[in-house]
């Protein structure tokens, strides 16, 4: 239930609905027009996500998209949003090596974009590059669980965190993230009752995908919630519209009207 008209949303705004049990709506865009419209709906946050590697170009995985492309996405997304929090991934290899590196890249978002945080994954082995990001005034959330950009390690997309010493691990780094001062928290394909010992024991929101309903809000990969993507199916999303099925009806009646000469027709023409 919306509980207060906020006209911007910022990382402060997101606390505030924390504290006053109002759930954050959180959804992925990648270009323009979708975030114009998302934005209207009046979703809450806007992630400009690395899944863009997989939507948008077509990779298996997250890891080949580079800063310069998050940063193409992320400025077209800026461009159309006016109240959301825009918040941008930093792609794989672009802070892992080193805190400088990992400075560097979030200045070129933040410059380059005009966006308002970065997200990245991982807990206390990415601290260093967390502190020195937070320390020039940009805002981080973490993203804990199941985090794409270390699929080879994992092996699979399975759910994380299942077993105590995983899970145990995962709430130490959700609690480091917040002392560090991320305004928030990711968790992606975890246990339900985690995701929620997590979320009362942090003060910053705690954003779920596949974490059940026990967390501060929800995100969902646009193209996923709205059927544009047939190939994955997991659990947790749930499908509110069959874009796909509507766009090839619509393409396949384009086509046949061109085909027949019924487009363009007199009243269509100049
Ligand atoms: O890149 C992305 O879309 C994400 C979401 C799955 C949370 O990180």
């Amino acid at each position: 239930m919306i509980k207060t008209n906020y006209t911007k949303i910022t990382t402060k705004t997101l606390m505030r609905m924390k504290s006053m049990g109002e759930k954050i709506s959180m959804l992925t865009s990648y270009s323009y027009t979708l975030a114009k419209l998302i934005d209207s709906a009046g979703i809450d946050v806007v992630l400009v996500g690395d899944s863009a590697s997989n939507v948008i170009a077509g990779n298996r995985t997250t890891l080949p998209i580079t800063l310069d492309q998050m940063i193409y996405h992320a400025t077209s997304v800026v461009r159309a949003v006016e109240r959301a929090l825009v918040v941008v991934d930093l792609p794989f290899g672009t802070y892992q090596a080193d805190s400088k590196e990992a400075l560097r890249s979030a200045i070129r978002i933040m410059k380059e974009s005009g966006a308002h945080a970065v997200k990245l994954e991982g807990g206390f082995e990415v601290k260093e590059s967390i502190e020195r990001i937070l320390q020039a005034g940009i805002p981080v959330i973490g993203h804990l669980g199941l985090t794409p950009q270390s699929i080879y390690k994992f092996g699979t997309y399975a759910v994380r965190a299942k077993e105590k010493t995983e899970a145990h691990q995962l709430i130490k780094d959700a609690e480091l993230l917040q002392e560090l001062g991320c305004f928030g928290v990711l968790l992606e394909k975890i246990p339900a009752s985690l995701a929620k010992t997590v979320t009362s024991k942090l003060k910053v929101p705690v954003i779920g995908i596949g974490a059940g309903k026990d967390v501060d809000g929800q995100v969902l990969v646009l193209h996923d919630m709205l059927g544009m993507t047939q190939e994955f199916h997991p659990r947790f999303l749930r499908r509110y519209l069959n874009l796909q099925e509507l766009i090839v009806a619509a393409v396949k009646q384009y086509n046949s009207d061109v085909k027949s000469q019924d487009f363009p027709n007199e009243s269509e023409q100049y």
